[in-house]
Formats: C-alpha cells, sequence, structure tokens
C-alpha cells in the first residue's frame, strides 16, 4: 500500500515515513500541498495523510482538490489544532477520518490495516479498472462525458442545470479536474445557504470595519482560488444586487472587496449550478438576463435518472462496492429482480436517492447478495413513483447471476428468450408510439428512457420508416 504524507514540518513527515515502512507500507513525502497535487498527478497513490495547516495550499483546499481528482482515494486527515467545525468540514469533503496531533499511532495502525484488507478485496472486485468518475453507460453519459472533456480545457463559464442529485456537483469537479487551471483549487460557495452579505464578502472578500465584526480584511473565494476555479452552487438564489457585482466579474474581470475601494483584477473560471429554471427567474424579474447569457457561454444539462435507466445497474453496482467497503463486508451481488425493480422506479432525489438505498441495502444486507428484502419497502409497492410498463432489457453482462448459467441456459437466452424478449420490446414500441400518436419524446417518457435509447431500438427493430419527429 502506497500512502501519501503531507505535511510542512519535515520531522513529522520522516518520522511518519519511518513509522509506515517498519508496518510494511510505503510512504511518499510532500512538502505542501502543491507538492502532494504534483505527487498525485503523477502517481497511484491507496491512501493519503494531510497535515490541515500548511503554507499555500492548506490542507482543506487539498482535499477538495483531491475529491476532484479522484473521488475515491481515501484521507485521512490531521492538524495540531483540532476544532469540532474542521472535523466537521473535512468529513464533509469526505476525509476517512480526523486526527489530532500528537497522533495516536494505535488506532492509525489499526485503522490502516483494515483498509489495506479492504483495498485488497476491492481490487480483486474491480480488477485493474480505475473506478470511473461520472459512471453510467446511457448514450446520454457518454455524450456528456465527451462534453466535459471538450469543455474543460476552455476558460469559458459554464452553468450546469438538472434536477436534484442528478450528479451536478460531480460535473462540476469533473470539468475542474480536467482543465488546465486544475493544479490549482476550486473553491465552492454554496448561494443559498448563507444570507446575501454573508456571501457577498464570502465571494467577494472584506475591507477591514466593512461591517460590524469585521475584524480585519478577508479575502473572497475569487482572490483565494485565483488560477483556479469557483463553483456557485445553486447560483438561482443569488440576490440580485450581488447578480450585477457578478456579471461585472465576467465581463471585465474586476472586482472589489466588500466596503473597499481598491478595484482587484479577478482570474478564475466561475462555474454555476442550478436546479431551478433560470429562464423563469428571468422572467419573473428575480435573475438578471445578462448574466445569465455570460455564464451560459456553455450549458451543461445533468439529465434526471429517470430519462437513463440503462445507467441504473451500473451505478447500483458501483454504490453496493463503495458501501460495502466503507463497512468492512466484501461487496456483493445485486439480485436480478431487485435491479429490474430499481429501474422501474422514477427516482424524485435522482442518482442521490439511488445511492442513499444501496447504502441501506449493504448495512441490511449480511451474505453476499442484495436482494429485493433489503430495499424499504416504498420501494415494492406500485406507486406514482413506479413506472406502469415494464423496462428496458437487463444488459446480458450485467446480470449478477449470468456466470452461474449453465450452459444450456446461455444457449436459451441466445435464441427462445433473447426472441421472445425482442419481441415484447418490439410490441412495447409499438403501443407506446401509438399511446403518443408517433411522438417521440412522449414515446420515451412512456417507456421511461432516454429519446436517443428510443432512436437505437427504432433503429435496430427497422421502424425508423416514418420518420416525422
Ligand atoms: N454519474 C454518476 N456516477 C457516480 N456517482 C454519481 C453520478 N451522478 C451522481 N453521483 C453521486 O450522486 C450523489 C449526488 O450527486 P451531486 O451531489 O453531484 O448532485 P447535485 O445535482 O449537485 O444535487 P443537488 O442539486 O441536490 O445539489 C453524489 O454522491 C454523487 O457522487
Ligand atoms: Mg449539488
Amino acid at each position: 500500500m502506497k500512502i501519501l504524507v503531507a505535511d510542512d514540518e519535515k520531522l513529522l513527515r520522516s518520522s511518519l515515513l519511518e513509522i509506515f515502512a517498519n508496518w510494511g507500507y510505503e510512504g511518499c513525502p510532500a512538502k505542501d500541498g502543491q507538492a502532494a497535487i504534483q505527487l498525485l498527478s503523477a502517481q497511484k497513490f491507496d491512501l493519503a495523510i494531510i497535515d490541515i495547516r500548511m503554507p499555500g495550499i492548506g490542507g482543506m483546499d487539498l482535499l477538495q482538490k483531491i475529491r476532484a481528482m479522484d473521488a475515491n482515494l481515501p484521507v485521512i486527515m490531521m492538524t495540531a489544532y483540532p476544532s469540532v467545525d474542521t472535523a466537521v468540514m473535512a468529513m464533509k469533503y469526505g476525509a476517512m477520518d480526523f486526527y489530532s496531533k500528537p497522533l495516536d499511532l494505535a488506532k492509525l495502525k489499526t485503522e490502516l490495516e483494515r483498509y489495506s484488507s479492504a483495498d485488497h478485496a476491492r481490487k480483486k472486485n474491480t480488477g485493474a479498472k480505475a473506478l470511473s468518475f461520472l459512471d453510467g453507460e446511457s448514450p446520454v453519459m457518454e455524450e456528456l462525458r465527451a462534453n466535459i472533456k471538450r469543455i474543460a480545457p476552455t476558460n469559458a463559464p459554464v452553468i450546469v442545470s438538472g434536477e436534484s442529485g442528478t450528479g451536478k456537483e460531480l460535473i462540476v469537479r469533473n470539468i475542474h479536474a480536467l482543465s488546465k487551471r486544475s493544479c490549482k483549487v476550486m473553491l465552492d460557495q454554496n448561494c443559498a445557504a448563507i444570507p446575501d452579505t454573508l456571501l457577498e464578502s464570502e465571494i467577494f472578500g472584506h475591507e477591514k470595519g466593512a461591517f460590524t465584526g469585521a475584524e480585519a480584511r478577508k479575502p473572497g473565494l475569487i482572490e483565494r482560488a485565483e488560477g483556479g476555479t469557483i463553483f456557485l452552487d445553486e447560483i438561482g438564489d443569488m440576490d440580485i444586487r450581488l447578480q450585477a457585482k457578478l456579471l461585472r466579474v465576467l465581463q471585465d474581470g474586476d472586482y472589489r472587496r466588500l466596503g473597499g475601494s481598491e478595484c482587484l483584477k479577478a482570474d478564475v473560471r466561475i462555474i454555476a449550478a442550478t436546479n431551478k429554471n433560470l429562464l423563469d427567474k428571468i422572467a419573473k424579474g428575480e435573475f438578471r438576463e445578462d448574466l445569465y447569457y455570460r455564464l451560459s457561454v456553455i450549458c451543461i444539462h445533468a439529465p434526471p435518472l429517470r430519462d437513463r435507466k440503462e445507467d441504473i445497474p451500473v451505478l447500483a453496482n458501483k454504490f453496493a462496492t463503495e458501501f460495502a467497503l466503507r463497512y468492512g463486508k466484501e461487496p456483493p451481488g445485486i439480485d436480478k429482480d431487485l435491479l429490474l425493480l430499481l429501474m422501474r422506479q422514477r427516482w424524485p432525489g435522482n442518482v442521490r436517492e439511488l445511492r442513499n438505498c444501496m447504502e441501506r441495502a449493504v448495512i441490511f444486507s449480511d451474505g453476499n447478495k442484495i436482494g429485493l428484502e433489503h430495499i424499504p419497502s416504498q420501494y415494492k409497492i406500485q406507486n406514482h413513483n413506479m413506472e406502469v410498463l415494464p423496462l428496458p432489457s437487463l444488459p446480458d453482462n450485467l446480470a449478477p447471476d449470468s456466470e452461474a448459467k449453465t450452459a444450456s441456459e446461455k444457449r436459451d437466452s441466445g435464441t427462445i428468450l433473447s426472441g421472445a424478449r425482442k419481441n415484447l420490446e418490439k410490441h412495447m414500441l409499438l403501443e407506446a408510439l401509438k399511446q403518443s400518436d408517433g411522438n417521440r419524446t412522449k414515446t420515451a417518457e412512456i417507456l421511461g428512457i432516454h429519446r436517443r435509447t428510443l432512436y437505437y431500438k427504432l433503429k435496430k427493430y427497422g421502424m425508423l420508416e416514418n420518420d416525422n419527429s
């Protein structure tokens, strides 16, 4: 197991390396955040242990940076100045644990041992393939990943839209990680979470005495993320007055700290996300049209999960593995019936809801298989959250019990069964087309598949002759 050790104290660095070597792990030292980022982008690590207070890029920023580069790398944070706030923040950014200095070596040793055996299990189960970032095999997800690659290297602002839980934040982190700014930090701010004045001071910074309690000058996000990216989440909730200030940054690159007169130059890429319809907000006079057009040079839409049901088996398996490792279990298989049921849900909370559902299932399962009995009953009763029609068939390679099939069963599934399935699928397509008077968008909606998937299927069955939509 290879461990990155980032700490500005030379003595601590070298003693940790020595201790790790004694425990049989390979340690690799980084004297600050910058050095850590360089190492991480050049080599593969199994774990990182990071000091919070370091000059330049501090531990907390480094942690966020790591999350953008590798969602799965386990990170342990350590500090000589522990506080509840920093511990909470570390957990929020996905740290595996939080240690105060001096380190409790016995605890660390146990934790590393536990992790390295789980890591071994993970490698065994996922092969050499690194867990990819934005998972999903639907055509829309493929297109989304291709678009991200295309737009990441530009400096253009981006706006990411989509319902709650569709992966907007993950998309933003991917864009930054693949951009030329990835060696600098990405800082984020949720515009709905705090009052307007505070938001202004967070983004633009403030001068000493700008408001009661402003005891010293504080640099804002734009200043702290210089050369990097800022991610403004829930931009639709930003106060209209602040919107004007942001527009100025986008247009001229100029801004002032709150209570300050000095005009500062911004060097940040701005990426925003929203789960609201900004055009509606513009119509209501709550969002500036000019800001919208500046921000939306590039728009990316994260489609709801119900429009890309093909992604559900992949995601369900990914989350099952992730949580099994977190809870110290062997990664389980998922029963085929359960997968089919999951594919029939409407998932109003999208990928996040599926993830939570799988976490619960992993906790409740005790064997090495997750089945119908491990998910909450709300998913099992026919309700408005469930599609009435059966769904696109499960890809054979994803059916977890496909290996268990006998040779003759396999032969059957290649002939009679798959023939029947095709007939059924054709029949469903025709029915849905009839119901929607041939309107493809509606047909896709009825079937709960993406429009493009529908197109492929129609093409596959030679049903595209009357091409009128
Ligand atoms: N394609 C994907 N592959 C793997 N994990 C995903 C994918 N999409 C979303 N997730 C996971 O689902 C959860 C929700 O995603 P995220 O926080 O990015 O959603 P969001 O659109 O920002 O939601 P909200 O609008 O509520 O802020 C996260 O745990 C994220 O890692
Ligand atoms: Mg979000």
